[in-house]
């Protein structure tokens, strides 16, 4: 088809977010199941809910242009929830699993932000304020839910870092903080060569000595 008006651009990237929105509303219910911790089963509860609200606003939009809502399979998120189902299918210890989850819903988030935001500025330019309007509380939706599950995700990796932390003996923690230091500093100037040559000519150059603003 050709794009021969902001219309019709307008018009592709709905049935292309309207896609987006209907195949979450079949994959949210399963990182629902996947998830371990009370707090992001409830959280990503809502979300569906809120997602098939969205659902029905797109049909609004798709009603004042008067088109029949029509969805074009939008290959990004397609990609995002596929990439999603196999990090759920992995085997992950405590709440990591959770930790990973959360890391696929943002992307989710991420790309609808920048799908409305898209979709917002082209009905900002078509002058139409109704559907601005409908596509603005949604995209203040999917902001609210990327920041909740950005504060879960610290308060899970908070947890996690105790239980690690119980775990271990304290003269041993010492230790391994020493170790993890000088192997930091060996990663730092693998780099710097790294920056410095082209791998094809590592062997006859010398590696350059690493900036002082390297040492601490
Ligand atoms: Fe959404
Ligand atoms: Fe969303």
């Amino acid at each position: 088809m050709k794009i021969d008006s902001l219309e019709t651009l307008f018009k592709q990237e709905l049935k292309d977010t309207y896609d987006a929105e209907k195949r979450l509303t079949k994959a949210i219910p399963k990182m629902v199941k996947a998830a371990q911790s009370e707090d992001l089963k409830t959280a990503l509860q809502e979300h569906l809910e809120v997602t098939k609200n969205q659902v029905a606003r797109l049909e609004q939009v798709f009603g004042l242009l008067d088109a029949k809502p029509q969805a074009k399979t939008c290959a990004g998120m397609k990609g995002i929830i596929e990439e999603g189902e196999e990090m759920m299918g992995q085997d992950a210890e405590g709440m990591l699993g959770d930790v990973a989850l959360i890391g696929s819903a943002r992307r989710v988030e991420h790309y609808e932000i920048a799908s409305y935001s898209g979709l917002i500025a082209m009905a900002e330019s078509m002058g139409n304020e109704e559907i601005q309007d409908l596509l603005r509380q949604t995209l203040e939706e999917e902001e609210e839910t990327d920041r909740n599950l950005e504060e879960l995700g610290e308060h899970l990796l908070e947890q996690t870092d105790s239980d690690e932390e119980e775990e271990d003996d304290e003269e041993l923690e010492d230790e391994d903080d020493e170790e993890m230091d000088m192997e930091d500093e060996d990663d730092e100037d693998m780099e710097e060569d790294g920056e410095e040559v082209d791998d094809e000519e590592v062997e006859p150059v010398t590696p350059a000595p690493a900036p002082s603003r390297r040492k601490r």
